[in-house]
């Protein structure tokens, strides 16, 4: 009988819950996002997203338990993200993991968030492919991980400023648009072409694995300044549409072209031709397609999750859990909360 784990992901401003039985089978996977909530601050507010947190985490678990048809009885592990995020919101998901396991006399499993954003891919293809490079954009952390076996990986790039996606997000702002900023510029980017702007491409050229996003978010901040806007409308309207459209999309481009050769060098450096990319970004249409097509023109095999798996969600947790739930790498009620990835 595989067994069942019930997952809680509560590190930044979504709340989800998941319920998996064995490694891919998902019986539930709720998540409430917290965007409406933090759109008139400009910004996620740490102290509101914890309260939020509190306020529904029990109302999902039990939506969880209902769709998967089961009670806290048929759950064999409790897992949970306890590191990277907001630490205030990853102390709601972790004090209730805790209070769950101790309760249910089950194996408590903490994971690190974004050691769990690839796993997403299990649950859509099947077993990993080792050795991978996994490529991870989301909204706080842009890294390139080269992956021997599962809990076996090494960072080898990341972003020594902003990552892609908080990039991507803070330009969208600028440009006058609500969060999150990812889906409106891969709108622009789908519908209009991105060569219009020649923005920089920060250390493409450099030997490094690293990244870099904040010279672009510069840049593209003294291009707003320079270029007074006209229209005053929402990107919805025509008018704004043409104004922004070939901005965002040659924005855009600059940064898939840094993603592409940077994920393409490190996989040819490492000799690897599995590539995974997961996270938040993952999700645009725009960007898949550019990875789609750079890994046929060099032969590599690339997985992506569905866009719905590559946004924060609890299922990918569960995942990674279910995978130390069977290598039996199992935490005690000693676990603690970590807002750094280290
Ligand atoms: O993985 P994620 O949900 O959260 C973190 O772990 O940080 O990633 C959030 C990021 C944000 O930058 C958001 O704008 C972006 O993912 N995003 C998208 C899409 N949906 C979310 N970017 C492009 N296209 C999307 N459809
Ligand atoms: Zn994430």
């Amino acid at each position: 009988m595989s067994a069942i784990g019930l997952g809680l992901d509560t590190t930044f401003d979504d709340t989800s819950v998941a319920i998996l039985r064995g490694k891919r089978e998902i019986l539930s996977n709720l998540t409430l996002s917290q965007y409406k909530e933090h759109e008139e601050f400009g910004g996620v507010v740490p102290e509101r997203a914890s309260r939020k947190h509190l306020e529904v985490i029990h109302h999902i678990i039990a939506g969880a338990l209902k769709e998967a048809d089961l009670d806290f009885s048929g759950i064999d592990y409790i897992a949970v993200s306890n590191y990277p995020g907001l630490l205030g919101s990853l102390l709601v998901g972790l004090t209730v993991a805790k209070s769950l396991a101790y309760t249910l006399q089950c194996p408590l499993i903490g994971v690190n968030h974004v050691e769990a954003h690839p796993y997403a891919n299990v649950l859509e293809h099947g077993e990993m492919q080792f050795p991978i490079l996994h490529l991870v954009v989301a909204g706080g952390h842009t890294l390139l991980i080269h992956a021997r076996g599962h809990f076996d990986y090494k960072i080898i790039g990341r972003s020594v400023d902003d990552a892609a996606g908080e990039c991507v997000d803070k330009v969208a702002k600028m440009f006058g648009h609500s969060m999150p900023g990812g889906p409106v510029v891969d709108r622009a980017a789908m519908e209009f072409t991105g060569d219009v702007y020649d923005f920089p491409r920060p250390m493409l050229h450099k030997k490094t694995h690293n990244f870099s996003f904040s010279g672009l978010k510069t840049a593209m901040l003294r291009f707003k300044e320079k270029s007074q806007s006209t229209s005053s409308s929402s990107f919805d309207s025509p008018e704004r549409l043409q104004e922004d459209g070939p901005i965002l999309a040659s924005f855009f481009q600059s940064v898939i072209d840094v993603l592409i050769h940077k994920t393409f060098n490190a996989a040819e450096a490492y000799g690897l031709n599995n590539i995974s990319v997961s996270g938040g970004l993952a999700a645009s249409r725009k960007l898949r397609l550019a990875f789609e097509a750079e890994s046929a023109r060099k032969g590599v095999n690339l997985f992506y999750p569905p866009p719905n798996l590559c946004t924060d969600n609890a299922a990918m947790v569960t995942c990674l859990a279910a995978h130390r739930y069977e290598a039996e790498l199992f935490d005690d009620l000693t676990l603690d909360a970590f807002a750094n990835l280290n």
